[in-house]
């Protein structure tokens, strides 16, 4: 494994703990005013039954869809969080690495109607893998929803090209430790990642800031190819 990858599991190993507590305090502003509202929002729009999280953290997306119906499975690396969402509940948590995932060693031969990667999608290769398998872990009418930094808010001042960058907890408190880099992508390299992995891009949700009137985020909406390519804006 390349040392980038290494290094973001790693971190989210050291912080489990420390992101638990955010999530459950309601620390991060923007979770809290539009983007947990919108991957919900999103996905409850298609009226799944099955939903697949991938990168699952300490499992409070798939409490809120199990809410509302929706039989969540979660995945993540981290058997920390993976302990934290199975004593909260709301659905089925597994400890797995997008990189076994993508070598075919999990539950081969199960689809879900909705796969969701919520703020999950931090490396290079561990994202390409993980995406190529996603048309086989989705039913023929499914769709996966990758919530991420919106490209050009999460550029900031340093050229829009994608590659590698430097992680920072900055605004995260002292509680965090030893960031881990992550790897940007354009709108144009998303794009392309879903198409070169056998998936169409259905719909793009940009939720707002209330305050600052930016993008707090993007959502992508993908299907796999050849089911009823157009956009679907009117849908959401
Ligand atoms: C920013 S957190 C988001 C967690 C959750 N989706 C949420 O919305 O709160 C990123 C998550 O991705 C997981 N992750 C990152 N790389 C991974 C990998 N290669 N395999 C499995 N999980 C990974 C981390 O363990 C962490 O839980």
């Amino acid at each position: 494994m390349d040392e980038n990858e290494r290094a973001i599991l790693q971190t989210w190993q050291i912080n489990a703990e420390a992101w638990t507590h955010a999530l459950q305090q309601e620390k991060i502003a923007s979770r809290k005013l539009v983007t947990n509202q919108a991957i919900v929002e999103a996905v409850l729009s298609y009226h799944p039954e099955h939903a697949l999280d991938l990168g699952c953290g300490e499992g409070w997306l798939a409490r809120r869809l199990s809410e509302r119906g929706v039989a969540v499975t979660g995945i993540d690396a981290i058997p920390d969080l993976i302990e934290k969402a199975r004593g909260l509940g709301g659905g089925t948590f597994e400890v797995c690495s997008y990189q076994t995932l993508a070598g075919g060693q999990w539950q081969a031969g199960r689809r879900f109607d909705a796969v969701i990667c919520n703020f999950s999608l931090l490396g290079h290769d561990s994202v390409e893998g993980l995406i190529r398998s996603v048309p086989k872990l989705l039913t023929a009418q499914g769709r996966i929803f990758v919530q991420t930094l919106h490209p050009f808010t999460a550029c900031g001042d340093l050229p829009y090209v994608e590659g590698w960058r430097a992680g920072s907890w900055k605004g995260f408190g002292p509680e965090f430790l030893q960031p881990a880099p992550w790897y940007f992508r354009t709108l144009a390299a998303w794009v392309k990642l879903f198409s070169e992995s056998g998936l169409h891009l259905a719909a793009c949700l940009e939720p707002l800031h209330p305050q600052t009137q930016r993008p707090a985020s993007i959502i992508f909406v993908c299907q796999t190819q050849y089911h009823g390519q157009h956009l679907e804006h009117s849908r959401l």
